[in-house]
């Protein structure tokens, strides 16, 4: 071949390969807009406390179509995560494959389904070589996992610790980090090593939120053998943890398990004001698709829900612990500021509290004997009295008095 030829064939062949890296390789994704997902605690639902290993196509996309008919969708909640066990081996190249039979038409069908509802979707890996259910863990395929995710369309990576080999944990969360970064996919990181390493001091910058407790059960105040907790346990797990929590970075309560157990009314709307207070991410863990009313009424409380994904992103302070019965405050973005009467005991609680008692010395501007705010009571919608006043309630026992403060002009 004469060599001009050859020059002109070697460009083609140049220019197609380049052509076909150039559709292969994603674009990375900018740390500084990895960083930036999850302004405010994410909102879902997980298919976990419920469903446990029993996940199929089916039951992902009646959830996701109950999430979106039923005012939760409305609401905030966004995520429709599947948790273990959608997964059963790798292929010969390693690439991860999901249950034939009960994900018939692939993650990428189901993906698509989710996102044409205007929700999002998300699934579940463990760090450890296999996950906490013994399925093929991402260690030694976090890129390659990433990558399949991104082509799927996932939107939120749950992210386990089991089966760990002793690796170093944050290493092993940063590599799945930059995994997902270069897959180009904004896929927000759930770390889920349940606060073993104290993720909340590495954890900013590598993933979104990270759990502090152990796995919740739908219980009030109970610790369990292997390691299960209750509502009371998650709370005092993320008491101290209120400097770590800010924008993009939250500390992970658990997830939801209002509508699921014996958990009573009063102890419902104690669980789900609390993850608000807290700036906890907020994963509905029930059959959506067979709520009660009361349930319902809790998991779509707008007003509760605003104090949660209010943008300033402070995570409330325990002010006031008197045994069992406490007083916790989250500055909100506006200057007003959210209150939470909380009873732990078993007797109910008769409150008369003097506002002008009490200085807030984490709220900046907040001052009772300077200003009078209003007291509006989140749970019954309404303006229950003024900060000038004593304000008298009387609190059950195991539930809360949740209020919003606005300074009058
Ligand atoms: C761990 C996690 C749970 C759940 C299970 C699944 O226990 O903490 O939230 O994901 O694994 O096997």
């Amino acid at each position: 071949m004469k060599p001009i030829y050859r020059i002109l064939l070697m460009a083609a062949l140049w220019g197609c390969c380049a052509g076909v890296f150039a559709q292969e390789k994603p674009q990375p994704l900018s740390d500084s807009l990895y960083r930036s997902l999850a302004a405010t605690p994410p909102m879902g639902w997980n298919s976990w406390n419920k469903f446990g290993c029993n996940v199929s196509e089916k039951l992902i996309l009646e959830m996701a179509e109950a999430m979106a008919a039923s005012g939760m969708a409305d609401a905030g909640y966004e995520y429709i995560v599947i948790d273990d066990c959608w997964q059963v081996d790798r292929d010969a190249d390693g690439n991860i494959v999901p249950d034939p039979e009960r994900f018939p038409s692939g993650m990428k069908y189901l993906a698509d389904q989710i996102h044409q509802l205007g929700l999002k979707f998300g699934v579940y890996s463990c760090a450890g070589s296999y996950t906490c259910q013994g399925r093929p863990g991402s260690k030694g395929h976090q890129f390659q996992d990433a990558l399949q995710y991104a082509k799927w369309g996932v939107d939120y990576l749950k992210y386990d610790w089991c089966s760990n080999d002793g690796q170093n944990a944050r290493a092993a969360y940063q590599t799945m980090s930059e995994a997902i970064k270069a897959s180009g996919r904004p896929i927000v990181l759930s770390i889920c090593e349940w606060g073993e390493n104290k993720p909340w001091e590495w954890g900013e910058g590598i993933g979104h939120l990270w759990r502090v407790t152990p796995d919740i059960r739908a219980c009030y105040d109970c610790v369990f053998d292997w390691g299960g907790v209750g509502v009371l346990q998650c709370i005092d797990a993320d008491a101290e943890l209120y400097p770590f929590a800010g924008p993009g970075h939250w500390n992970d309560a658990e997830m939801l398990e209002v509508g699921n157990g014996e958990l009573s009314w009063d102890e419902s709307v104690t669980h789900f004001s609390m993850w608000c207070m807290l700036a906890a991410p907020l994963m509905s863990g029930n059959d959506l698709r067979e709520m009660d009313y009361k349930t319902l009424q809790i998991l779509t409380n707008k007003e509760v829900i605003a104090v949660n994904q209010d943008p300033l992103g402070r995570q409330a302070i325990r002010f006031m612990d008197m045994g069992d019965r406490e007083i916790w405050a989250k500055p909100l973005a506006d200057g007003e500021i959210a209150v939470c009467f909380m009873n732990r005991g078993r007797d109910e609680w008769k409150l008369d509290y003097n506002w002008r008692d009490q200085t807030m010395y984490f709220a900046r501007d907040v001052n009772f004997r300077k200003w009078n705010y209003s007291v509006r009571d989140l749970w019954q919608h309404k303006v229950i009295g003024n900060t000038k006043d004593r304000l008298k309630a009387v609190i059950p026992a195991h539930g809360v008095l949740m209020v919003r403060l606005a300074k009058e002009s």
